[in-house]
């Protein structure tokens, strides 16, 4: 039996939303409203869940993932932050940066045009001591805006707090719900370069619609909006993002979801990332008490 996490003091929550103590007793912030319903963990400031009225889950969190203190949540959209995957250089750990194994502060929770606003907050001193903050000791500021409505918008602004210029990566690492990822075609990405992380590095180029036939990790530099064609659930899903000139696409497949225990051999179907960030040369400069912000929406529609 895990420890439960004291639930911090928060202001005032509107109808349609409760913090809870979640799985492995982390405190987590549900949302039921007409539209929607949704989940976000203190930890990690992590979208766990999000199913607008009519539509099976869009967001998706492994059936194995692990709800502690030290580890990251398999699944939802953890922010990767300051860097991205190994990062940019050779002592970057852990993989994705400190921020998905951090404890968020709720600083607002609201109902707005019936839609639910909540905003939480990430500062060095929140992450002092996690593994990967002596690489980046730096002073920061990540908010996160969560709005959920018919549609999900996460708008997640990096202020640099510190007296000297500072750079970093990011991503919303999205886990995004399909019926087999086998039939799943996405679009928008057409005239893209990308690096293929699995194959032959490149510089490649996107021709077309990318479709999945094998493990598939690549990196594309683009400022597009995707868009994710799911016969199998009969529906549309589109990723619209501004602030961000990449976006990374990630399928496990069979072999690798088997290798990691908190995903497993029979689920990874059932998912595909698409994670719009800034990474490699395109990684955000701020000048000293400059911010930088990348808004995505999530949107679905039947097909
Ligand atoms: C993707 C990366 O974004 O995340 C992959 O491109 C990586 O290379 C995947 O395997 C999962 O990373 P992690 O650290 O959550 O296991």
């Amino acid at each position: 039996m895990p420890a439960t996490t004291p639930l911090p003091d928060v202001p005032g929550l509107p109808a349609g939303v409760t913090l809870e103590n979640g799985e492995g007793g982390l405190p987590v912030l549900r949302v039921e409203t007409a539209r929607a319903t949704g989940e976000v963990y203190l930890h990690g400031g992590q979208v766990t869940g999000w199913t607008p009225a009519g539509h099976a889950p869009v967001i998706w969190t492994s059936p194995r993932a692990r709800f502690e203190p030290d580890a990251a949540i398999r699944g939802g959209i953890p922010l990767c932050f300051p860097w991205f995957g190994p990062g940019r250089e050779p002592e970057m750990r852990p993989a994705h940066g400190f921020a998905r194994l951090a404890d968020f502060t709720l600083l607002e929770a609201r109902e707005d045009d019936g839609d639910v606003a909540l905003t939480l907050r990430l500062t060095d001193e929140d992450a002092a001591g996690l593994p990967g903050t002596d690489v980046w000791p730096f002073p920061f500021e990540l908010t996160c805006q969560v709005r959920f409505g018919s549609t999900l918008r996460v708008a997640v602004t990096t202020r640099n707090t510190s007296a000297h210029v500072r750079s970093y990566e990011e991503a919303q690492h999205a886990y995004l719900a399909v019926q087999d990822v086998r039939d799943v075609r996405i679009t928008g990405l057409d005239g893209a370069p990308y690096l293929d992380k699995v194959g032959t590095p490149g510089p490649h180029t996107q021709r077309g619609e990318l479709t999945f036939a094998g493990e598939t990790d690549r990196i594309y530099g683009s400022t597009s909006d995707v868009t994710v064609h799911d016969p199998g659930l009969g529906r549309r899903l589109t990723v619209t993002k501004q602030g961000s000139a990449s976006t990374i696409v990630w399928s496990p497949w069979s072999a690798k979801a088997a290798a990691m225990a908190d995903l497993g051999e029979e689920h990874w179907t059932g998912m595909v990332c698409v994670e719009p960030a800034n990474v490699l040369h395109d990684g955000i400069v701020l000048e000293p008490g400059a911010s930088h912000t990348t808004t995505v929406t999530y949107a679905v529609e039947r097909s």
